[in-house]
């Protein structure tokens, strides 16, 4: 064991340079193609639920984080609900009517009951979609999904080979609306619980999604190549076989972080949470992050109103940081996290904390 975690330490450490050797290399390319500041931070999350989950999904949020219903429609084909939080990228839960066409990449032993539900798009805002689909169609990508109407213009990638996320790109024209022009007004008779404290949870302030570990360096390299972000840094922990990868566009920007193995080993005893995560689940969104001011109040008051948690809050003023996860929701598969900083506490990750997180999310195997 402790043979493999030296080999893993030093495939680690050459993967390291190579990852950044070639992320040097997507920030010029993007430049020398035009790409350059084309992209800004994320709009949106589009999660999809099953269609008998959708209310349920959007009142957990209302329960359980700052957001409120901002605005909700239908068409034939699916219903949304659209729940924002002013300075906060948006929330869209989506119910379709028939079978999500990429629903094979959700068929693993804990999530095939539920074989449409999954955090499908990371939407980010573009000044110029039209130069940014040609430059990036000239390179090679090709979008699943176009979008044209009075209120905005949209792309969406196919799901990535190494993430199963997709990209959105949009464009706004004239108001802010994420209704097509065959959208209705749609009823949902949910409220938001009048409790004080929902207005300390604040933005989203990261995703982290699990990747294999092959697939770490080309995941990141991947999303660098289509948006404006960067690989930032890394906190590997080896007795975990796991690694905590963030990219950010700048320090005040939502950050979407890649969590993946070191390297996939044979035993089961030590494949580690994180490997553990991605063969019961599959390559997905694990958790939602939410800042949260007066954490400790909030966390005991969410476990009074019936939120369960994973782990107690870890971590301390004294370092930076205080951090928590939720127990998986039942109608989404995500955790949320609530987060606070510290300070001047720089750092956005402590090691200690993410061990203890990393360590958490055994017991979601
Ligand atoms: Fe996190």
């Amino acid at each position: 064991m402790v043979d493999n975690f030296e080999l893993a330490q030093e495939e680690f450490q050459s993967s390291e340079k190579e990852l950044i050797a070639q992320a040097n290399k997507i920030q010029e390319q993007r430049k020398k193609l035009g790409l350059d500041g084309l992209v800004k931070g994320l709009e949106a999350i589009i999660i999809n639920v099953e269609p008998d989950n959708f209310f349920k999904a959007i009142q957990e949020l209302l329960n359980y984080t700052g957001y409120d219903i901002q605005d909700s429609f239908f068409n034939q084909h699916r219903k949304c609900s659209v729940l924002s939080l002013p300075g906060s990228a948006d929330i869209l839960i989506t119910a379709y009517n028939t079978p999500r066409p990429n629903q094979n990449l959700n068929l693993y032993p804990k999530t095939q009951s539920l074989p449409n539900t999954r955090l499908e798009t990371f939407i980010f805002k573009v000044e110029d979609l039209d130069k940014y689909t040609t430059i990036q169609e000239e390179a090679g990508i090709k979008f699943e999904e176009r979008i044209k109407n009075n209120n905005f213009k949209y792309v969406k990638t196919y799901p990535s080979a190494y993430t199963n996320n997709s990209l959105g790109f949009m464009e706004w024209k004239n108001k802010k609306s994420y209704r097509l022009d065959t959208d209705q007004d749609l009823e949902l008779n949910l409220t938001k619980p009048q409790r004080s404290y929902l207005k300390y949870i604040g933005k989203l302030d990261h995703a982290a999604t699990r990747v294999k570990a092959i697939w770490r360096n080309k995941a990141i390299l991947e999303f660098m190549s289509l948006t404006n972000y960067n690989f930032d840094f890394a906190i590997y922990v080896n007795q975990l076989n796991s690694i905590t990868s963030v990219t950010r566009l700048s320090e005040k920007d939502f950050a979407l972080v890649f969590t993946s193995g070191i390297q996939k080993l044979e035993s089961k005893e030590i494949i580690g949470p994180t490997e553990g995560f991605i063969h019961y689940y599959g390559p997905r969104v694990h958790h939602l992050a939410f800042y949260t001011e007066n954490i400790e109040e909030v966390f005991k008051n969410l476990k009074q109103d019936g939120l369960s948690f994973l782990i107690d809050l870890v971590g301390s003023e004294e370092e930076g940081l205080k951090q928590t996860f939720s127990c998986p929701s039942a109608y989404t598969f995500l955790v949320n996290e609530y987060i606070k900083r510290f300070g001047d506490f720089k750092g956005f990750f402590t090691k200690s904390n993410v061990t203890s997180l990393t360590k958490a999310t055994e017991k979601q195997l």
